[in-house]
């Protein structure tokens, strides 16, 4: 199959590069500074060029503090690019596949959100996926939008690197507590959409294959948690264990609110393309091997 992926240095982008060309298909990684998705003139002539089965969506303006200050350049990437990339891909006759985020709900569901729950974004990050999310599905019937959460790996810059260089600097981290979700591995993600994509190929405009899915890792925890495992398991590597306190997030601000509960219910892509939520636990480990060393002796 010939994949295209658009975002080339990005978490995801990178996974399915290594992912896809390993399963022997041929792919294709565009992004700047080569490839400008916001440039709309370059889009039809670099899916021409590609001749894709299949175009993956990993670009994304992902800086969720600062797309506060520049809703412009937030909503030009993840709204209208995205819309004008899906748009390129059905002139083509090519399914689309697009990543976004749990940040389209506002996390006062108290349960874990289905993909028909109405969607309330609290920052600018969220409200220009969730415009993208629906120019997407609207420029192109054959599309999936896939939701994820707390995306992260060996690459780019993500929480367990920021937890990584903190435990190496300080004898305390405070981390919040109040905030549920989901981490998600970037080579978990990869693997699910490289699942996905031959069914994509062979399935017609109308087909429930299509549509909006939401795949996240399990098992649902929350930032202190997460922090907690890393620490932990980094630990019996050798890195740096510093002590943990558990805060809210009132007691940590950020630019951007965020939702206090985006647990995802990722049921519907079980029940229509048979595949579950890998356990971020084993991933963690996987990633820690690559970031931090192998285990110690002894060490489980
Ligand atoms: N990170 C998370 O926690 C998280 C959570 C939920 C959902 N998601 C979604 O998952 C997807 C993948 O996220 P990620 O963490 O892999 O993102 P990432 O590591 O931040 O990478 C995003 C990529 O998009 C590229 N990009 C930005 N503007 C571009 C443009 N105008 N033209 C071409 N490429 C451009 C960036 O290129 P440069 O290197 O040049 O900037 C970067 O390589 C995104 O849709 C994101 O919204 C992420």
């Amino acid at each position: 199959m010939r994949l295209l992926v658009i975002g080339c240095a990005g978490q995801l982008a990178r996974a399915l590069v290594r992912a896809g060309s390993a399963a022997g298909h041929a792919v294709t990684a565009l992004g700047r500074p080569g490839f400008d998705l916001a440039d709309r003139p370059s889009i039809a002539p670099a899916l021409a060029a590609a001749a894709p089965d299949l175009v993956v969506n990993a670009a994304a303006y992902t800086a969720v503090d600062r797309a506060e200050a520049e809703p412009e350049a937030a909503f030009r990437l993840n709204a209208e690019a995205a819309g004008w990339l899906a748009e390129a891909a059905a002139a083509r006759h090519v399914p689309f596949v697009h990543v976004s985020t749990d940040y389209v709900f506002d996390g006062a569901g108290g349960a874990p959100y289905a993909e028909d729950t109405p969607p309330n974004p609290l920052g600018v990050y969220g409200a220009s996926k969730l415009a993208g999310e629906d120019r997407v599905l609207a420029a192109h019937s054959r599309s999936l939008v896939l939701r994820t959460s707390w995306l992260c790996g060996t690459e780019g810059a993500n929480f367990i690197k920021t937890m990584l260089r903190l435990a190496a600097e300080r004898p305390l981290l405070r981390v919040v507590a109040d905030q549920h979700g989901a981490p998600s591995f970037a080579n978990d993600l990869a693997k699910a959409i490289l699942r996905l994509a031959p069914g994509l190929v062979a399935a017609r405009a109308g087909d429930p294959a299509f549509g909006l899915f939401h795949l996240t890792g399990a098992p649902h925890t929350t930032w202190h948690g997460f922090a907690e495992a890393i620490l932990d398991r980094a630990a019996l590597r050798g890195h740096p264990r510093p002590a943990l306190e558990a805060i809210t997030t009132a007691e940590y601000p950020t630019p951007a609110r965020r939702p206090a509960d985006s647990r995802l219910d990722c049921g519907r892509i079980g029940r229509v393309h048979g595949i579950a939520p890998a356990d971020w636990r084993v991933a963690l480990d996987d990633c820690l091997d690559a970031l931090v060393g192998p285990l110690r002796e002894g060490a489980r």
